[in-house]
């Protein structure tokens, strides 16, 4: 079994049937509001129900009139034209077709009240459940998203809100309207004849029967259908997603196999539901027709024999229809059922997810300094979630301890005990190689996540005491790889700002250096790119997410490798813009690029989570230490790159070489 099959498995495990009938009474419960179209629904079903319940009486009564014409009292009618007269059974007949017709217009408006109305309930609680399922996974903290995957998240939001759709509407109605049809037509057998109807009632233990075999058959076969579906779709979006890799590995080959074998595999569990569905249907009918063969022949001879009336046999096999039905049904609507509450439990099991809190109570603070404070931070992303971690409970001694029982790097902590203050309107930039904890820095500071002990603090008070809303709008991101929506680029830049000034759009371009590539799209600023729109390079899309933060202009701004795919002309023009714009802003600029970190204020060095080295450029120079080696490969790779090539390392660079230099001389 494959890994992947393994997670599929796993998110498939089967609950309890408590847990998933709870949750199926949770998923009607979202329809509550609408209890006026259920109660009219109800009432358009029991109309339904009574009425054809009603229809073998009247056919009795009217064979009845007609196997003994004489019996109908009373007197001859007249019509009162051309003197047509009716006789009295004639009358009587004429009555029950009035009273039959009046019936069947009744019951024609019940059963449209029934199904429309239960139909809006079933599309009611499918669009309240996609809405609520999409505004909880906004409100879901990241940690949750680094363990689900899309696919899964995509196919609650659509196959199972469907099943549950198709699991409670008409599916709830069907049913009690067949267990009223059971119960009402063996109430008015058992009335009329209690001998035919022990009889009639014979034929039910092996109609359930067939129908219980086939269910418990059908059942995991169904689970396989759905689990292999779900694998398929994961397959064939991730190559849709990764058709790049695919085709530069010529993978090809190996995918098509992997998707051959789930396809097959689909196929085969399709087609053995066929099989015993085909096979059920027929063993079924071959049911009624023996049970139709009993009323007959035991009917019938009692009807000979003049101990029972030919209505009563006409309305006991009318009657007896209605027992089939039910039966043969119940099979399909516990699999409608039993998909409905997979799909439940499946839904509010996202729903209960834990979420992030929103924070403390909205600070009266409205001007943000822009004081950030590590102190004491360790963080591990396996631990990643918000659940209970009060600010208060998390103090600097015991942040300390926490990771100090970890020790070596391989202990999944990506910050251990660090500890960095940032004044208001200084520039820091956090250096150091991949994987040392960068991001993970960044990702804090915007309270992405957590720390697992110690504490982030803005303006001396923990990030978690900050009304979230208040403390995103308070720094501006952009990130290593930067998404764009499929929108206009000016919707794009100013998705933190709707709506706002043209001109401000334009200066935020321009500061990002990207007004000119913008200008020279084919429709400028309202050219859609993204997705389905025109392709853009990474610096280009990187350059358009600058763009996006200096348009809202926080009192912080993080740069997390932001400039990495910039060459370094356009890097020292974004750099130059920076230093206009983001004056007396916090600024933290996270590079992998000696280049880029180098205008910093000040610059922290990072290696395994931790700190390691803080200076000036020029201090850090003269250092022996992480930051020189860096300094001095980035200078060699500068130097061993024919001229014009170069779009790594920062022009700069080279006025600095006799500052090392010197510094080794002194060592
Ligand atoms: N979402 C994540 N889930 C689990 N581990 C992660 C995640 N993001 C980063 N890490 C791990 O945390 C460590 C630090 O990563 P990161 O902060 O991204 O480093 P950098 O930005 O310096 O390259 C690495 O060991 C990385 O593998
Ligand atoms: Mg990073």
């Amino acid at each position: 079994m494959s890994e992947r099959e393994q997670a599929g498995r796993l998110n498939r495990t089967i609950p309890s049937p408590w847990v998933a009938w709870r949750a199926y009474l949770r998923a009607m419960a979202v329809a509550k509001r609408h209890w006026l179209r259920m109660v009219l629904a109800f009432a358009g079903m029991l109309i339904d129900s009574v009425t054809i319940l009603v229809v073998p009486l009247l056919l009795r009564w009217a064979i009845d009139i007609l196997t003994h014409p004489d019996a109908a009292g009373g007197a001859a009618v007249s019509l009162g034209v051309g003197g047509w007269r009716l006789s009295p059974a004639s009358w009587q007949l004429a009555r029950i077709a009035l009273f039959s017709l009046g019936l069947a217009l009744v019951r024609a408006a019940g059963i449209y009240l029934e199904i429309f109305m239960q139909e809006s309930v079933g599309n009611w609680i499918a669009r309240d459940l996609r809405s609520l399922l999409f505004q909880k996974m906004l409100r879901l903290p990241f940690a949750f998203f680094d363990r689900r995957q899309t696919g899964d998240i995509m196919s609650r939001l659509t196959k199972d809100v469907s099943a549950v759709q198709d699991g409670t509407g008409f599916v709830v109605l069907i049913t009690i309207v067949n267990i009223f049809q059971v119960a009402g037509a063996v109430a008015a057998m058992l009335l009329m004849d209690p001998t035919l109807t022990l009889v009639v009632l014979l034929i039910a233990p092996p109609v359930a029967l067939i129908t219980l075999a086939y269910t418990k058959a059908v059942s995991p076969l169904y689970r396989e259908v759905e689990a292999r579906s779900g694998t398929l779709h994961t397959v064939a979006q991730e190559n849709i997603s990764g058709i790049r890799v695919v085709k530069a590995f010529t993978r090809a080959p190996e995918e098509i196999e992997k998707f051959e074998k789930e396809n097959e595999a689909l196929f085969t569990a399709n087609l053995r539901i066929a099989r015993l569905s085909s096979l059920v249907g027929p063993a079924l009918d071959l049911m009624s027709v023996l049970l139709s063969l009993v009323i007959l022949g035991y009917g019938g001879y009692r009807a000979a024999t003049g101990t029972l009336e030919l209505g009563t046999l006409m309305a006991f096999s009318s009657y007896a229809a209605f027992l089939y039905w039910p039966l043969r049904q119940t099979g399909w609507l516990a699999d409608l059922i039993s998909k409905a509450l997979a799909g439940a439990v499946r839904i509010f099991d996202l729903l209960d997810e834990q979420e992030q809190p929103l924070g403390g109570p909205v600070a009266p603070v409205n001007e943000v300094r822009g004081q950030l404070e590590f102190r004491n931070v360790s963080f591990a992303y396996k631990d990643a979630d918000f659940s209970g971690v009060s600010a208060a409970a998390v103090g600097g001694a015991e942040g300390t301890s926490a990771w100090q029982r970890r020790n070596g790097d391989d202990d999944g902590y990506a910050l251990r005990g660090f500890n960095l203050i940032i004044r208001p309107g200084e520039r820091v930039a956090i250096i150091g190689g991949t994987g040392s904890g960068k991001t993970t820095v960044a990702n804090l500071i915007a309270r992405f996540y957590d720390p697992t002990a110690g504490q982030v603090l803005l303006d001396g008070r923990d990030l978690r005491e900050w009304p979230l809303e208040q403390l995103r709008r308070a720094v501006g991101f952009v990130f290593q790889d930067n998404f764009l929506f499929s929108l206009s680029v000016r919707d794009n830049i100013c998705l933190g700002l709707p709506g706002a000034d043209p001109a401000k759009v334009q200066e935020a371009a321009e500061a990002a250096q990207i007004a000119a590539t913008i200008e020279r799209l084919p429709h400028g600023y309202d050219t859609v790119v993204g997705e389905r729109g025109i392709g853009l390079s990474g610096g280009e899309r990187q350059r358009i997410a600058l763009a996006r933060a200096l348009l809202v202009n926080p009192p912080i701004l993080v740069l997390d490798d932001s400039t990495a795919s910039l060459d370094a002309h356009t890097e020292n023009a974004v750099q130059a813009a920076l230093d206009r714009r983001a004056a007396g802003r916090t600024v933290v600029i996270i590079a992998q690029r000696v280049a880029t970190a180098m205008r910093a204020d000040r610059i922290v060095v990072m290696d395994k989570g931790v700190i390691v080295q803080e200076g000036t450029h020029a201090e850090l120079v003269a250092q022996e230490g992480i930051y020189r080696q860096l300094y001095r490969e980035q200078m060699a790779l500068r130097a061993s790159r024919p001229v014009g090539l170069d779009s790594d390392v920062d022009g700069n660079l080279a006025g600095d070489v006799d500052a090392v230099q010197a510094a080794e001389a002194g060592c």
